[in-house]
């Protein structure tokens, strides 16, 4: 990752502020209207030339103010998108610069769309002298020849590339506010450099674009044809369309990415060649090796575009119907465990040797670990059917990963990478999805501060991370304020390479996969409990690992079987590590009938068979020590609550209010629809047992277990339950839908 200097704390996104898009002949107008649909402006500004172009603008309403003077309306805008034509950027910056000299701008981000970013950058630093830190320059990867604002289209973007290229002096805040931005218009956003991303765009777009214009030339030009595309079929017109893009913006593209563009061309006039040669010379094995190697490269770009169509037109849509009824039978084993499958690729990845795992969550939470790993350069096999070999490369072994670290939705992996990533050599950026980027980091970046890690979050403290490596890192004595497995292990990861010992308190007992997997790896660590603690400069040596069924993913399971009449299941070989088992003690105290049966260690980790029989449940009010233990389990629990009786009153678990969404809110919002009295507090819940839900349709806003949990009330329903935005299932529990089947539930997915 190249260097990135963090700026002044300038402007974050939110509903108050005015995007201004500069020129909407172009991609603007669909900028414009993505900015609309995304809800976060108050007011959308458009300038133009074209006074046509803006009347569209207003009549669609895609702008609120059509704006002729450009300084006034970046004298009034928060975020500013210049979407002109390559060559003219200079132009627009030459503006911006006498605005700034009338009036400063204060906290302005400015980013543009221009597919040439060395062109941008250096047309920044001929006329700001140096590229100024508000600025970001950017390229959405969507472009379409259908152009102008009477094509535009709010959609444009959806689970498209977006590719910014950070200078040295961007501001971490422009950047996280752009990031933001795309992300919120559905984009996916990367970093690189600029020159990186000239080149890849030379060959993936540009070159594409100025053969297609090329080949037509050439077929047009020969003139003992009349209209030869009378004779022409599906392969010329789908290798033609780009063809029929605006020559002008080409014009400039051409001209803008000038140096790698050359070079792509010669690479392929070789390749031309290469072809010609095997024809002349009737070299047929040539040949066909050559198509090919063409051939099965299409077939990987296929995969990604049908992909990325797959999540377009999944995102958001993805809903899951729950019938009403059932009961629960049989025996079931869930996927691995989401924490230690984290663990397991961190701390194989660092060991030295090869450590075998089996059991690995095929999750997307896991993978993008995983992902993230041999980014920076280790070799990892699989997964397959939960196996996967991971060649570790030593505590000092991970090598720069060049682009940004995309962690998806998983703030696991980015709270403890945070720690990993401030002790390595290089610079590294951790990103994620729309909620991922949500989520406080504060948490992690003010301890890993204070042992002398170079981290900076945004001004909200959220998520981009922006990580400068060969730091010197000091061992510290922390105590939480909040008890968080995620913290303490960040600061472990960093402790292996501090100098001295670092030390860290929890006011509450939390998971301690992380330390019991130190010390599988042979890394000498202490825990008494609330206290762990290790000394810097020991080392990892590969092992096997086993990693148990999720004890979270088994809750759905133990909560259904529990309020399902008639219902008996037996989940096999579940972690019951006692730093999860809260859901167990909770049950057990509301009048749960579970048993635990061949209990067993392993790979350093309690495992058992869980029984559960039908039983009626009683309201309580959860112990407080209780609460850490069963963290990510109160969703279903609200739900088990919901069908005792009495009155159940959960307290001490503000944390529930900066997971995957507010699960206080969204599940309350969820069980008030289904007909359950509820009153939520700062720091937890009053839920009133009732003996049914009623059914309808409920908001999971994107949150795994929220979502599940309401599959899980179905069973005590009167009417079916319809649950929205459900894709992240996926992240910790990809075969839910399956599973919960096989067991007796009725659901399917569908797509609104
Ligand atoms: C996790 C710790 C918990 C938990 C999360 C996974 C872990 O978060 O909610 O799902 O693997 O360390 P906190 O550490 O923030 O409590």
């Amino acid at each position: 990752m190249s260097d990135i200097s963090m700026g002044a704390e300038k402007t974050v996104l939110n509903s108050e502020n005015t995007l201004l898009v500069i020129g909407l002949g172009l991609m603007g107008g669909s900028v414009a209207a993505a900015a609309r649909h995304y809800g976060a402006f108050q007011q959308i500004i458009g300038y133009d030339h074209n006074s046509a172009s803006l009347a569209i603008g207003l009549e669609k309403g895609i702008i609120d103010v059509a704006c002729n003077d450009i300084s006034e309306g970046l004298a009034i805008s928060d975020v500013v998108v210049i979407a002109v034509p390559v060559l003219s950027i200079e132009k627009v910056f030459g503006a911006i610069q006498k605005s700034n000299e009338k009036s400063a701008l204060s906290g302005t981000v400015v980013t543009d769309v221009c597919s040439c970013k060395a062109y941008v950058v250096e047309a920044a630093r001929r006329v700001f002298q140096e590229v100024p830190a508000w600025f970001v320059p950017g390229h959405p990867v969507a472009g379409s020849d259908a152009q102008g604002i009477s094509m535009a289209d709010g959609q444009l973007f959806q689970a498209q590339k977006v590719i910014l290229t950070p200078e040295p002096a961007t501001d971490s805040v422009a950047l996280s506010t752009v990031t933001t931005l795309w992300s919120g218009c559905g984009a996916d956003v990367t970093f690189m450099k600029a020159d990186e991303h000239d080149r890849l765009l030379a060959n993936t777009s540009h070159i594409p674009h100025f053969i297609a214009f090329s080949l037509m030339k050439k077929i047009a030009d020969h003139s003992e044809w009349f209209n030869p595309f009378c004779f022409a079929g599906g392969g010329l017109r789908d290798f033609s369309r780009i063809a029929g893009s605006d020559p002008r913006v080409w014009h400039d593209i051409g001209m803008g990415n000038r140096d790698a563009l050359l070079e792509g061309m010669r690479d392929i006039s070789r390749g031309i060649n290469e072809l010609i040669d095997c024809i002349q010379g009737n070299n047929s094995d040539a040949l066909i090796a050559l198509l090919q190697k063409g051939r099965s490269a299409r077939q990987r770009f296929s995969g990604v575009l049908e992909r990325r169509e797959i999540i377009s037109a999944m995102k958001d849509k993805q809903i899951m119907i729950a019938e009403p009824g059932g009961y629960i039978e049989g025996i079931l084993q869930v996927p691995g465990d989401k924490s230690i499958s984290h663990r397991a690729i961190i701390l194989g990845s660092l060991a030295e040797g090869v450590t075998q795992v089996s059991g690995f969550l095929e999750g997307e939470d896991a993978l993008a670990t995983l992902y993230a790993f041999e980014s920076m350069g280790v070799n990892i096999e699989g997964p397959s059917d939960g196996n996967v070999v991971i060649h570790g490369v030593g505590m000092n072994g991970l090598k720069d990963p060049e682009t940004a670290i995309d962690l998806g939705n998983a703030g696991t992996a980015m709270r403890l990478m945070a720690g990993l990533m401030s002790a390595q050599s290089f610079n590294t950026m951790l990103t994620g999805d729309h909620s991922l980027c949500r989520r406080p980091m504060k948490r992690i970046v003010s301890p890993l501060q204070q042992m002398g890690a170079d981290i900076e979050a945004t001004g909200n403290g959220t998520p981009p991370l922006i990580i400068k490596g060969g730091k010197f890192l000091q061992g510290i004595h922390y105590s939480m304020p909040v008890g968080s497995a995620q913290v303490q292990s960040s600061l472990l990861l960093a402790g292996m390479y501090a100098k001295g010992k670092t030390v860290v308190e929890s006011p509450v007992l939390v998971r301690d996969h992380t330390i019991r997997m130190l010390s599988a790896f042979g890394y000498p660590v202490s825990n008494q409990g609330k206290r762990v603690s290790l000394e810097g400069g020991d080392s990892l040596k590969s092992i096997s690992v086993n990693i148990p069924g999720d004890i979270s993913s088994a809750a759905f399971f133990i909560v259904a079987a529990t309020l399902a009449e008639a219902s008996e299941v037996l989940l096999t070989n579940v972690g019951i590590n006692p730093t999860r088992t809260g859901i167990l003690k909770i049950l057990d105290l509301m009048g749960a009938n579970i048993t635990l049966e061949n209990q067993r260690l392993s790979g350093g980790e309690p495992v058992a068979d869980i029984r559960v029989r039908s039983s009626q449940l009683k309201g309580i009010v959860v112990p407080a020590h209780l609460v850490s233990l069963a963290i990510d389990e109160f969703p279903v629990l609200f739900i088990a609550a919901a069908m005792a009786e009495g009155e159940t009153r959960v307290t001490g678990a503000s944390e529930l209010r900066v997971k995957e969404s507010d699960r206080i809110e969204t599940m309350a919002e969820g069980l008030s629809i289904m007909g359950i009295k509820v009153e939520t507090l700062p720091d937890g819940i009053i839920i009133q047992g009732s003996n049914e839900f009623l059914g309808g349709t409920v908001d999971s806003h994107g949150d795994h277990r929220v979502a599940m949990a309401f599959v899980v009330a179905a069973l005590k329903a009167t009417r079916e339950i319809r649950i929205l935005d459900c894709a992240n299932v996926a992240t910790s529990f990809p075969n839910f839908i399956s599973l919960a089947n096989q067991a007796g539930l009725s659901v399917r997915p569908d797509c609104i």
